[in-house]
């Protein structure tokens, strides 16, 4: 049985992760109005990575007997007037997600809930990772973004990514 202050927070990050989903949706449309499809195909793949992430955490609750409630999921209201914006918007956003994961576990850690810690390995890994790429998102678009074949190129890149379920993640 979870501690209810820990199945509270779970339940909140399953909302949050949801709402990542969208707002990366939303950062997808944006680039799709400007014509920058694979820019726009890396956020779709990133909403679907977000809402993997959400699925995960309510499986977990649900595995250990919580009842999963949903919350209204807040609209993206971001308005961007340069491609790179979003990229910021993004490892701003990542770097919000990092400190709600550090304190779910914070919280977990000191209810020695050894078998919480354990599931949220998994994300303050993935958090990490998420991090860096968006880091590099925003470095490259510095770099390379500022001149049209750059830009080009960069999107073409963006553009081969493949979508990989987290389906090596816990409690799928
Ligand atoms: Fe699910 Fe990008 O945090």
């Amino acid at each position: 049985m979870l501690d209810k202050k820990i199945a509270k927070l779970i339940n909140e990050q399953v909302n949050k992760e949801l709402y990542s989903a969208y707002l990366y949706l939303d950062f997808a449309n944006y680039y799709a109005d400007e014509g920058l499809d694979g820019f726009a195909h890396w956020y779709e793949i990133q909403a679907q990575e977000e809402r993997d992430h959400a699925m995960m955490m309510r499986r977990y609750l649900i595995d250990n007997g919580v009842r999963v409630t949903f919350e209204a999921i807040e609209k993206p209201d971001k308005t961007f007037s340069s491609a790179i914006e979003p990229l910021n918007a993004g490892l701003e956003h990542e770097r919000y997600v990092t400190s709600l994961i550090d304190n779910i576990y914070a919280l977990a850690f000191e209810l020695k809930d050894f078998k919480t810690m354990q599931f949220l390995d998994w994300f303050v890994k993935e958090q990490g990772e998420e991090e860096k790429n968006a880091d590099d998102q925003v470095k490259k678009f510095k770099m390379f973004g500022y001149d049209a074949k750059g830009l080009y190129s960069l999107n073409q890149e963006l553009l081969s990514r493949v979508y990989a379920p987290s389906a090596t993640g816990p409690a799928m």
